[in-house]
């Protein structure tokens, strides 16, 4: 991609290119960070979703606490790049990735979830290595995805574990359950998402519970994705929500139905694509799925008539919708603009954001923004 310049119109922007429309990102930001303050729950949003401190910073300054990530060299990227407060929201078992975790702890305000003895006994011998770093550990909780965590009945010799590398000997605190449905997030109708969250409230309340009357202080439930935080902040229990796709929104999570009464976000992430060739019944874009994932289901064509009927590596052929006619198609070199089917890996296939102020059709670029957790997958 020919780099984008700093205040040129969006038109000249070359494809493919990962383009936010900023203002949509903006209310994004703005109405999840007003959900938080109104239930009084803390946001730390998933940047495993964006993988960018300059985005990191923009929901820091809206209210979040910090951020989530998920793989350590995610977090000393962003360490790297000035964001000081970072939570992996996931399992580290390997001594060498555990040793850079304990060293991370002493330049950032730093927490891991655990869901093994095995995993605790791991960190607390790379924590000892830094006699004055102190680590967060959050227990996993299995709550409904059969992924990652542990039967609640299972949590509370976790905690206890957890507990007994406490300091002054240990660099271990215990920060509470971790306790997130990722295949609940994408499920459709609202009442069987709203089943799945109530299923998960009831899993991590029996670990709670457990931890209580061994006489350990649980201080937090973290958790919660775009698909569930309503549901999971009206059970509750979560104290924390780490939802991260509400900021771009993809066409996955578009395509959930909307719980009534719930906040609602706008796709703020798009793929700038173009028109390189055309039959009588179809049109191909010049981007295809090593610029946007399609794990999710393919993308939708923004405010036109159009589907994406197949995608390869650098091609998407797109079709007119049923009842459209090939009017609906675009004329060669006119611009077409993707919503993802899913986020977080699409994000990962590019070097920058172009962030563009003003929509996408008359606006212009206001930033160009790395991102520096891309290809950040160890
Ligand atoms: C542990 C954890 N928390 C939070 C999230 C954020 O979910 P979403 O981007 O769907 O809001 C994810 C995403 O996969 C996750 O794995």
């Amino acid at each position: 991609m020919t780099a984008p310049t700093v205040g040129a119109g969006v038109d000249a922007v070359d494809t493919p290119a990962l383009v936010i429309d900023l203002d949509a990102m903006e209310r994004n930001l703005a109405t999840m960070a007003a959900f938080a303050r109104q239930h009084q729950v803390r946001l730390r949003p998933h940047a495993k979703m964006h993988k960018s401190a300059a985005i990191a910073r923009l929901q820091i300054a809206a209210g979040a606490v910090g951020v989530c990530v998920q793989k350590t060299s995610e977090a000393e990227a962003l360490a790297a790049a000035g964001i000081g407060d970072i939570y992996i929201s996931n399992e580290v078992i390997d001594a060498a990735k555990l040793a850079r975790v304990a060293a991370l702890a002493g330049r950032v305000r730093l927490a891991i979830a655990v869901d093994s003895v095995e995993g605790v006994e791991r960190l607390a011998t790379a924590m000892a290595q830094h006699p004055a770093h102190r680590i967060e550990v959050f227990v996993e909780v299995d709550v409904g995805q059969g992924r990652c965590g542990v039967p609640p009945a299972a949590a509370v010799a976790l905690a206890h574990r957890v507990v007994s590398h406490s300091p002054p000997e240990g660099g271990l605190v215990f920060g509470g359950l971790q306790a997130y449905h990722g295949a609940g997030q994408h499920i459709r109708g609202v009442t069987e998402r709203a089943a799945a969250s109530q299923h998960a409230a009831s899993l991590a309340r029996a670990a709670q519970a457990g931890i209580g009357a061994a006489g350990i202080v649980c201080p937090l439930v973290t958790g919660a994705g775009t698909g569930s935080f309503a549901f999971d902040v009206a059970a509750g229990l979560w104290g924390e929500l780490q939802a991260g796709s509400y900021l771009f929104m993809d066409r996955d999570y578009a395509d959930n139905e909307a719980a009534p009464g719930a906040p609602r976000f706008e796709p703020a992430l798009f793929v700038k694509s173009q028109a390189m060739s055309r039959g009588s019944a179809h049109a191909v874009i010049d981007a295809g799925h090593k610029s946007h994932a399609v794990d999710s289901g393919p993308p939708a064509v923004w405010q036109r008539e159009l589907d994406a009927a197949s995608c390869s590596d650098e091609h998407t052929v797109l079709r007119p919708r049923a009842g459209a006619g090939s009017a609906a198609l675009p004329q060669l070199g006119e611009t077409v603009w993707l919503v993802p089917g899913h986020c977080d890996p699409t994000v990962n296939l590019h070097d920058c954001y172009v962030a563009v102020r003003g929509g996408l059709i008359a606006g212009h670029v206001e930033a160009v923004w790395p991102i520096e957790a891309r290809g950040c997958v160890s």
